[in-house]
């Protein structure tokens, strides 16, 4: 691909499947800013998917990227559908004042289109942010594509939950579909990557990194410190442990883990989801044995990340996505 002057594309090229959600729309973001998106995918999760697929298309008319918006699947491979309006409040992005699409959504099949998008082109990365029941079927219907993709960085799991004691939102929305990733990637030559609580509760929206938003100038910096105050009031108000100061920015670490590998620390592992258990079911069981008879690893866990500089490219992200102040 090649922009405007002709200057070849040489960024990670992506397909990111969110459910936005307030670090979904950051992840959408940065994403715009440090990859060349082939497209966004919708999914329920955060809120329904009517909901999360208006955001998604609010989100790209702020951004002002053309990547079509296709709507995913509504409701997981087995469990009832979940939301979480206490986090993202009941539209999934409360928090600001955002403006009515204008461009309208390009399709209805998001399985399809990440099938078709991956069969036509080889190399991509598949960035969910959201429980992974599109990325699930989408590998159950046509596993040829995991022999083409470059990988899947996702948003999801931990050594511990937020969802319930053992289980992080996106993986306990969907267990089923969770599963299908984690196995495929048991003998898939792509790299799986796992963002999970354990490196995302170290990116977390301070009070600093508020105020240095809301310095910006520009619509859309003006909407992101509404958010970014709303998500930190819910986030801060359901936790007692004095060491979050702002709500953990989960989602653009998936996406920063594609572009930026060299910000983070990681393990390589073995991860499988739990479908069934009653008090684990979404849970990523880690084997962090050292025993040699350990499973061989399917996944690089991420433990740790340059919080500073992370931020310091959502910063960048605003600021080059506000036609205004580019
Ligand atoms: O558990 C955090 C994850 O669940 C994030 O992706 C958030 O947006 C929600 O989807
Ligand atoms: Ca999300």
């Amino acid at each position: 691909m090649s922009d405007s002057a002709g200057t070849p594309d040489t960024r990670p090229r992506m397909i990111v499947d969110c459910d936005p959600g307030h670090d979904d729309a950051v992840a959408l973001i940065v994403a715009a800013h440090v990859a060349d998106v082939r497209g966004i995918v919708t999914v329920g999760g955060n809120a329904d998917l009517e909901r999360t697929t208006h955001n998604a298309l609010v989100m790209r008319d702020l951004i002002g990227i053309d990547a079509p918006v296709h709507r995913g699947c509504g409701h997981p491979i087995v469990a009832k559908p979940h939301h979480a309006p206490s986090v993202h409040g009941e539209s999934g992005l409360d928090g600001a004042d955002l403006p009515t699409p204008v461009t309208p959504l390009d399709g209805t099949d998001g399985v399809g289109f990440i099938i078709d998008t991956c069969r036509a082109e080889e190399g991509l990365w598949l960035v969910p942010t959201g429980p992974l029941t599109n990325i699930g079927l989408a590998l159950r219907q046509a596993p040829d594509i995991a022999e083409r993709i470059a990988g899947v960085s996702l948003m999801g799991g931990g050594s511990f939950g937020n969802r319930s004691a053992v289980a992080e939102f996106n993986i306990w929305a969907d267990p089923h579909a969770a599963a299908i990733v984690f196995e495929t990637f048991e003998h898939a030559p792509g790299s799986l990557v796992m963002a999970g609580l354990d490196v995302t509760h170290r990116f977390q929206v301070t009070p600093e990194r508020i105020d240095a938003t809301r310095a910006l100038p520009g619509q859309l910096a003006e909407i992101l410190t509404g958010l970014f105050e709303f998500f930190s009031g819910t986030y801060l108000t359901r936790h007692d442990d004095g060491s979050m100061r702002g709500a953990a920015l989960h989602d653009p670490l998936a996406v920063l883990a594609v572009t930026h590998p060299d910000l983070f620390s990681r393990r390589r592992r073995h991860v499988a989801v739990e479908t069934t258990g009653d008090l684990t079911a979404g849970m990523t069981v880690i084997d962090e044995r050292k025993l040699l008879e350990r499973q061989a690893p399917n996944c690089d866990v991420l433990t740790d990340v340059d919080s500073e500089a992370a931020f310091d490219i959502v910063l960048d992200a605003i600021r080059a996505s506000d036609p205004r102040i580019r």
